[in-house]
């Protein structure tokens, strides 16, 4: 595929991110602010999928998109924030969680993405990504965004936050879901 490939986010750390992996295709990736419709669903499968299926056929957009959602899935928690990890971050945030987990020994998560991609014609594709880690017992760091400061990636001793850009780009759940992204963008 070529041409220009609609971002749905408000969020300027996502369009930084995937936009840095995009580059050495032709695709100009620009972000567009639709209100997308979230449906309380148990899976970021459905939530994307419903979303789109919303954008497309309520709001009529016909051109090229992508709508990303993520989650933190915190085992200890039994998934939680998971699907709910935008509001959570809104509400309690990451001080909120540190207290939640107080005293718990188990700290591992998982973040997940899901990526759907929209090509009028095409119909919908779903990319998954995700990474396991560990949740720290306190905030580190100042890059990034969300839950940067509490989540260290598998393989490292820094958060998200304590790393730049290029460094939290070279591996994460959205990163993950980009790269399979980028491969069915390069066969199109
Ligand atoms: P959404 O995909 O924007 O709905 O993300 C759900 C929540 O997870 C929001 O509060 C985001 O700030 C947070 N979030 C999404 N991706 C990341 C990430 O890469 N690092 C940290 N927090 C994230």
């Amino acid at each position: 595929m070529k041409g220009r490939l609609y971002l749905i986010t408000g969020n300027p750390g996502k369009l930084k991110e995937i936009k840095n992996r995009l580059d050495g295709l032709d695709i100009e990736l620009s972000t567009m602010e639709e209100d997308f419709v979230e449906i309380q669903a148990d899976t970021l499968e459905e939530v994307v999928f419903f979303g789109i299926e919303h954008l497309v056929g309520e709001k009529r957009i016909d051109r090229p998109f992508i709508k990303d959602d993520s989650g933190l899935f915190i085992d200890a928690l039994d998934g939680f924030p998971g699907v709910y990890s935008a509001y959570v971050q809104q509400t309690i945030g990451n001080d909120g969680i540190l207290q939640l987990m107080k005293g718990m020994d188990d700290r591992t998560a998982t973040f997940k993405t899901v990526m759907g991609l929209h090509i009028p014609g095409e119909g919908i594709s779903l990319f998954r990504g995700e990474i396991k880690g560990d949740i720290t017992l306190e905030k580190r760091g100042f890059f990034g965004f969300g839950y940067d400061p509490i989540f260290i990636p598998e393989g490292s001793e820094r958060t998200f936050a304590e790393m730049t850009l290029e460094e939290k780009n070279r591996d994460s759940h959205r990163i993950r879901a980009t790269m399979k992204l980028v491969d069915h963008l390069s066969m199109e």
